[in-house]
């Protein structure tokens, strides 16, 4: 007897993160989490992701008060993303600011993470609270990417204690077939449950779901209806009504969702009009060369428009490839996305190639993150970008112990007359530090003593 398939919400995170640049406020949310609640979702992602560094930087809310007050008011499983040994963040965290973190954050309610590179970051599995760890297959396309080596990247996350795994497809670039392939060899190699997410950018979304629901996928991410579809989710109510009365059918009800999807409707409304969004994206199916994120390209169709560059658009869509290529094929998934993003942005700025170079780029082709897929050819990082071959880093384990302690960034905030800062600032203040200490200056002696509640 086939089991019925269980759906995890996105319209607190995902969902407006690839619709609305992540400007969902917490006010926006709460009139629904009661409805959310009652649905039967298996979670609900609401954390993690863009969301951190936004409500810091944009929104004037603190998140980890955001966490509190979601967990207040929710019974199913809050789930947050999470990238591994970089967290939240672009840079790579020492191993105790990344245990703190992940404790913290299961202290405050999350249920579920789901981590990019869980291979390097087991602190999730070791923690207290013992929360479902989910662990990621980046999915991506590459000359050096096969269903089997997903297969056995999946088998060594189980080995190492994952409780599920996840299929991240960020970018929309799995195909129906070939998510009938990798599901039914992921089912048949696995014990633990198997979950996908997409995006529906190259117009795959719903039909790649149906395929990998036949297939015997577990677990489907969705958005309701307005945060669903573009460079988001496929739709909640839409996967709902292609199961009904089928063996794989949800059970949820979708008449339940209407009063939800009409909220947040006029939420979207909301944030496009406050913030100048465009809130739609036409489908590209050419996002399988490019390969950006549909998380990444709401604010890269921004940032060219603020740098009134908005007619380079399809110049800088076929540059990502070359630069991707030239960086050793990484899964375009942040921090790589942004950093080959903004590569691709300078070449196409300048009209010449590797002219003006970000160090994030010198860092990621000289291995500061780890290891590329493909190795970076060493005539183009010296000779193209100009690094000395000392430079290059053979073994990431001497980076992780220069990585700044969680103590070092206490000490940091204590000079900065941030005085007996809560364990929670100081990590808002490790990932994000310019952002988190222009937030506490205007707040500090409110979420100091919130935290002390
Ligand atoms: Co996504």
């Amino acid at each position: 007897m086939a089991k019925p398939l269980q759906i995890m919400e996105t319209v607190l995170r995902d969902g407006h993160q690839s619709l609305c640049a992540t400007r969902m406020r917490y006010r926006q949310m709460e009139p629904m989490l009661a409805a959310l609640d009652s649905i039967g979702y298996k979670a609900l992602e609401a954390w993690g992701g863009a969301t951190f560094d936004t409500c810091l930087r944009f929104l004037d809310e603190d998140p980890w008060e955001r966490l509190d007050k979601l967990k207040a008011r929710l019974k199913t499983p809050i789930q947050m993303l999470l990238r591994g040994q970089n967290l939240l963040g672009y840079n790579h965290y020492s191993n105790d600011v990344v245990e703190k973190f992940v404790q913290h954050a299961a202290a405050h309610g999350i249920g579920v993470f789901r981590i990019f590179d869980a291979l390097n970051d087991k602190a999730a599995l070791e923690c207290p609270e013992k929360p479902e760890v989910q662990g990621c297959l980046v999915y991506t396309i590459s000359p050096v990417h096969t269903n089997e080596k997903f297969v056995e990247l999946a088998k060594e996350l189980q080995e190492m204690g994952c409780h599920s795994v996840c299929i991240k497809d960020m970018s929309g670039l799995l195909a129906p077939y070939a998510a009938d392939d990798l599901v039914r060899k992921l089912k048949s190699a696995l014990d633990i449950p198997v979950e996908l997410h997409t995006h529906c950018t190259s117009g795959f979304g719903h039909a790649t779901y149906l395929k990998a629901i036949e297939a015997g996928v577990d677990i489907v991410d969705c958005a309701l209806s307005p945060f669903s579809c573009d460079t988001s989710q496929p739709c909640t109510e839409t996967i709902v009504a292609m199961l009904k009365g089928t063996e794989r059918d949800t059970g949820l009800d979708r008449q339940a969702m209407t009063p939800i999807a009409k909220h947040f409707l006029a939420v979207k409304a909301e944030l496009i009009k406050e913030f100048g969004l465009k809130g739609y994206f036409d489908v590209n199916v050419n996002v399988l060369d490019f390969q950006i994120p549909g998380g990444m390209l709401s604010n890269l169709a921004n940032q060219l428009k603020e740098a009134g560059m908005e007619d380079k658009y399809q110049d800088l869509l076929d540059e990502m490839p070359r630069v991707r290529k030239d960086a050793g094929y990484p899964p375009l998934v942040t921090p790589s996305s942004q950093i080959v993003g903004t590569m691709a942005t300078f070449n196409v700025m300048t009209g010449q190639r590797y002219k003006m170079v970000p160090n994030e780029f010198k860092d990621l082709v000289r291995g500061k993150f780890g290891r590329t897929p493909v190795p970076v050819e060493r005539d183009f990082i010296i000779n193209t970008l100009g690094i000395p071959a000392e430079q290059i880093i053979e073994d990431c384990s001497v980076e992780d112990a220069k990585a700044e302690t969680f103590a070092q960034f206490k000490d940091e905030l204590i000079g900065k007359g941030f005085l007996n800062p809560p364990d929670e600032d100081v990590l808002s203040y490790a990932l994000f530090p310019q952002v988190a200490e222009e937030f506490f200056k205007k707040h500090y002696t409110q979420i100091s003593a919130y935290r002390r509640q």
